[in-house]
């Protein structure tokens, strides 16, 4: 049996998407957690995202537990696996923000294994932040103030890194003309490019993706400019070499006003102005980066309630039985 997990916006596929953006914009989903617990493990720092799961948690009617990477020393106290089938004893999901996406995959492999029903949810990984994305998603419909993003353009000036690999997914996947302009060395692979061409076609929507070491070619007419920081969590030994490597590839005004006019700025947070992105930018008319901060609770939500209810009736089905979320926990190694 394996679980719903989401350890990157490919697992939900085109329509598992829409199920979880839909999903994420009702507030009639209380008892889709009800009784139940969700680990929330984190090996790396976090401002919003930490939060945002909680209280989604909440949300939902279930019971988060923050627990620290260190408490629970994964592979270093104790195996991935172990870890994951000790916290699937008490919980409903397992959520978990790692250095390495490869223990999140550990961890999937073993809950299905041991028959479990838990799914892991990626909070953030060296590769991947479907959290963000669905955010994105959701600010993007909000401030542009159209649910149908097929045809926009996003561009993206900056590292391909684990924010970017997950929004160019959910971008394709919606019909965005997604453009990418990073300096040589730091750009999307080959690999996650036929990728995210495949997905791109299979989706059927006419999203498409290209890349650029030219930050004026990607952002010329587009309807949203996003960056990240060029140097993520767990790569502060290259920030010296990165620094160097991505002069010119700042999101300024004068980069801005190649957009359209009115295009809105994005940004995952943390910003560091003056570095990937301007302080008259991050904090000016045009930059959207609070909306994405706060559209991270309900995505959050509707990527919960997509993992445990194994479709979008959410309510008129298991969630709607008390502890019915919470009897899927413990059915396997434990129960
Ligand atoms: N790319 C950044 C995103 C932080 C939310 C990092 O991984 O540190």
């Amino acid at each position: 049996m394996r679980a719903r997990h989401v350890l990157d916006v490919d697992d939900l596929g085109p329509s598992g998407l829409e199920e979880v953006l839909a999903l994420a914009e009702r507030d009639d989903l209380a008892e889709v957690l009800a009784g139940a617990g969700v680990a929330l493990v984190f090996e790396k720092p976090s401002a919003r995202t930490r939060s945002a799961a909680e209280m989604a948690v909440v949300g939902l009617g279930g019971h988060p537990v923050y627990i620290q990477g260190t408490e629970v020393g994964i592979d270093e106290r104790e195996p991935a696996e172990d870890v994951a089938r000790t916290l699937a004893c008490y919980h409903r999901v397992l959520c978990a923000r790692v250095r390495d996406h490869g223990t999140l995959r550990r961890m999937a492999v073993a809950l299905d294994a041991a028959r479990t029903g838990v799914p892991v949810v990626n909070l953030l990984s060296d590769r991947a932040h479907p959290g963000q994305a669905v955010a994105d998603i959701l600010t993007l419909r909000r401030s542009l103030g159209r649910s149908d993003l097929s045809g926009s353009v996003l561009a993206y000036v900056g590292d391909a890194n684990n924010v970017l690999r997950s929004l160019a997914t959910a971008a394709v996947m919606v019909g965005m003309e997604l453009r990418v302009a990073s300096p040589a060395g730091y750009g999307i692979g080959e690999e996650d490019l036929r990728r995210l061409q495949e997905l791109a076609a299979a989706a059927g929507r006419g999203g498409s993706v290209s890349t650029t070491d030219d930050p004026h070619r990607a952002v010329s007419g587009a309807d949203a400019v996003y960056t990240d920081v060029w140097t993520s969590m767990g790569q502060e030994d290259q920030a010296d070499r990165r620094r160097q490597a991505f002069a010119g590839f700042a999101v300024d005004e004068e980069l801005l006003a190649r957009a359209r006019p009115g295009a809105v700025v994005m940004h995952c947070l943390p910003a560091h102005r003056g570095e990937e992105i301007a302080a008259a930018v991050v904090d000016g008319p045009q930059s959207v980066v609070w909306s994405q901060a706060a559209a991270r609770m309900p995505a959050m939500r509707g990527l919960l309630a997509w993992a445990v209810t194994g479709d979008a009736t959410v309510g008129a089905a298991r969630g709607a039985e008390p502890g019915g979320a919470a009897r899927g926990a413990g059915a396997g190694p434990c129960g």
